[in-house]
């Protein structure tokens, strides 16, 4: 696995690949590697014949009293992982070289009513900054294919939304969550609770299957839904910043309760944002 640091020879290692008709996956992270980032490198590697995976810490999309600098950083055991699961390319620019003028300077992406609600009400400014570097990866990795997580999965929306409307020659395929063994999804984010908060963690999660079964049982007052699992959210030691039941598309209020749907929820756990989500198929 080659290690690539600077944009320019990236894009000139991406022209290489496309001069020689090899087709690129690509599998963009912020690096502290866990079972879920791995196996968006296993599918990369079923749908290219090179995969480059990118670890960079985008201080373009941390709010400015989120954890950016604190933010976990393991660039060895990353590296690691990547070559166990085949990864043919670690891009891992310094900031400098991707924001050479400074963030505050650079031009931007901005994806409409999508990345403004939800993560994007809580976290001004946020998809803003993931929207910006996804096309700045892009275009230094030239890919055929990129692979995105569904843990994400506002994100998941906003990065279609702009291949879709700036017409990125990129397939975007989605991948279902990796799980703990209790039903918490893997973050690297997980690290920062202690063994006494981690505990608390499952109830994320089932307290969106519960909602789930719920709706499949023909519950349409979500209203009452959203109000009852935030409150059970709360008696488990959670702080929700939203518990919301959407169209899975749109992340619009739902029409009626046999469309495809998804609970998104973000919650704080001590001093950790935790968020997930559940997809519900037509009923
Ligand atoms: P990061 O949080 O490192 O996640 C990188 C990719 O891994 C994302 O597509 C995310 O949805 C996926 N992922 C994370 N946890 C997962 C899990 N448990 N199961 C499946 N997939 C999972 O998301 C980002 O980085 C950044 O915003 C980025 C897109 C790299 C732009 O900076």
């Amino acid at each position: 696995m080659d290690i690539i640091r600077s944009p320019e020879q990236m894009q000139t290692r991406a022209a290489d690949y496309h001069r020689q008709g090899r087709t690129i996956a690509f599998v963009p992270t912020m690096g502290s590697l866990h079972a879920g980032h791995a196996q968006l490198v296993k599918l990369a590697r079923q749908h290219a014949d090179v995969v480059v995976a990118s670890i960079f810490v985008n201080p373009l999309q941390f709010g400015v009293n989120e954890d950016f600098s604190r933010y976990p950083r393991a660039l060895d055991s990353d590296s690691e992982l990547l070559l166990q699961h085949k990864a043919d390319v670690l891009f891992a620019p310094a900031v400098a070289d991707m924001y050479p003028h400074g963030t505050a300077q650079t031009s931007f992406v901005e994806v409409p009513e999508l990345a403004n609600e939800l993560e994007g009400a809580h976290r001004p400014g946020h998809f803003r900054g993931v929207a910006t570097v996804v096309a700045k990866l892009f275009h230094m990795t030239q890919p055929h294919t990129a692979l995105f997580g569904e843990k994400d999965y506002q994100q998941l929306l906003v990065i279609r939304h702009m291949v879709r409307d700036l017409n990125f020659p990129i397939q975007v395929i989605s991948v279902p969550t990796v799980r703990d063994a209790d039903g918490v999804a893997l973050s690297s984010r997980n690290a920062y609770l202690s063994a006494a908060l981690r505990a608390r963690a499952p109830l994320l999660y089932q307290t969106l299957r519960h909602v789930k079964e719920q709706v499949q049982s023909g519950v349409t007052d979500f209203a009452m839904l959203e109000k009852q699992a935030s409150s059970d959210l709360q008696a488990g030691g959670f702080v929700p910043d939203y518990l919301t039941i959407r169209h899975a598309h749109t992340l619009a209020a739902p029409q009626s309760h046999t469309e495809n749907l998804v609970i998104l929820a973000a919650a704080r756990l001590g001093e950790t944002r935790l968020i997930d989500n559940l997809q519900i198929g037509p009923i």
